[in-house]
């Protein structure tokens, strides 16, 4: 596709951002996104709810204000019972409603397989947007939610998942990122991305490459929901482990002391994942304390460094005083 000239298309779809930003005028700027997906969880309230939040997460990553939904819905003629599309909408409109958003219209098509999600179209200032290429070498890199969902989700359709599990992945796919976006925006953040499909090293490896440095983490810090470790040693993993591992192997670098279940869950799929941020290091601490008492788990789990011979570092542990 050409690239667009409109000089208002601030982010557009040629970065692979989380959202496309268009100006209308010196204060203002829309943040569009639209987010789809056939059902993670059995409990049709629940996807609703997780179809929304996830679709609300590309614009607090872009440090937008969401302010409306369009709902997209493919649901079968027959076999199905109308009931289950009901429970779908009202647990979405709850998530909106939670997270201030009016629900304002939406479209719906006959299809054999259920899809549902929405179009979100909120406000962010032309000068205040946060795209995935500003990390900079010196900034902290932080998580705001744990890793594990897609191991969890799976092991959830092979019975390998306890009803505990399952529950505490719903709990976190259901978490929007909004809190973590509002904290972001005072502390001098720099990038952020959410970490969906492509797993958190997917993500931060696209983030490395739009800013154009390499991202050191430490294996030790990273958040995951612990039943993860175990199903992330099993051979019953996400096909988008390995696809993943394809896209970014010829650019990271895993110390040989990183396990092998902590490399999968590095690289596990998330829906309605956390987000990614790269902040000022020396707003980490402020930052870290503010977001402390508000319901998110924000970890630092990791530094950005200078461009050197891969955009991804992972070592088992990072000094300290890093
Ligand atoms: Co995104
Ligand atoms: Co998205």
């Amino acid at each position: 596709m050409p690239r667009h000239p409109n000089p208002d298309v601030l982010v557009g779809y040629e970065t692979a951002d989380d959202a496309g930003v268009f100006r209308i005028d010196e204060e203002r700027a829309l943040v569009q996104t639209l987010d789809f997906f056939t059902p993670v969880v059995d409990d049709p309230y629940v996807y609703g709810s997780i179809a929304a939040a996830n679709s609300l997460s590309d614009v607090y990553a872009m440090g937008g204000k969401p302010l409306t939904a369009l709902a997209i819905t493919c649901f079968p003629e027959k076999d199905v019972e109308m009931s289950l599309l009901g429970q779908i909408m009202r647990g979405g409109l709850e998530k909106l409603t939670e997270a201030e958003v009016a629900l304002i219209g939406g479209h719906t098509v006959k299809d054999s397989e259920i899809k549902f999600g929405y179009s979100i179209t909120g406000l962010v200032h032309p000068k205040r947007i946060v795209t995935n290429a500003g990390a900079r070498p010196g900034d902290a890199l932080v998580l705001t939610k744990p890793l594990g969902i897609g191991l969890l989700t799976s092991g959830v359709k092979l019975r390998k998942t306890s009803a505990s599990g399952a529950q505490e992945a719903i709990n976190v796919m259901t978490a929007l990122n909004r809190t973590a976006s509002e904290v972001m925006l005072r502390h001098d953040c720099h990038a952020a991305t959410d970490v969906t499909g492509n797993g958190l090293l997917g993500h931060a490896y696209e983030m490395a490459v739009a800013s154009g440095v390499t991202l050191r983490f430490a294996a030790d810090r990273i958040p995951y929901i612990p039943e993860a470790y175990s199903l992330a040693k099993t051979r019953y993993l996400p096909k988008t482990i390995a696809s993943t591992w394809t896209m970014i192997a010829g650019s990271t670098r895993f110390d040989s002391h990183v396990p092998d279940p902590l490399r999968n869950i590095l690289l596990d799929p998330q829906t309605s994942g956390g987000l990614l941020i790269s902040l000022n290091s020396e707003n980490l601490d402020a930052f870290l304390a503010d977001i402390a008492g508000r319901q998110v788990e924000a970890r630092h789990i990791g530094t950005v460094e200078e461009l050197r011979d891969s955009h991804i570092l992972v070592e088992q542990a990072i000094p300290q005083s890093l």
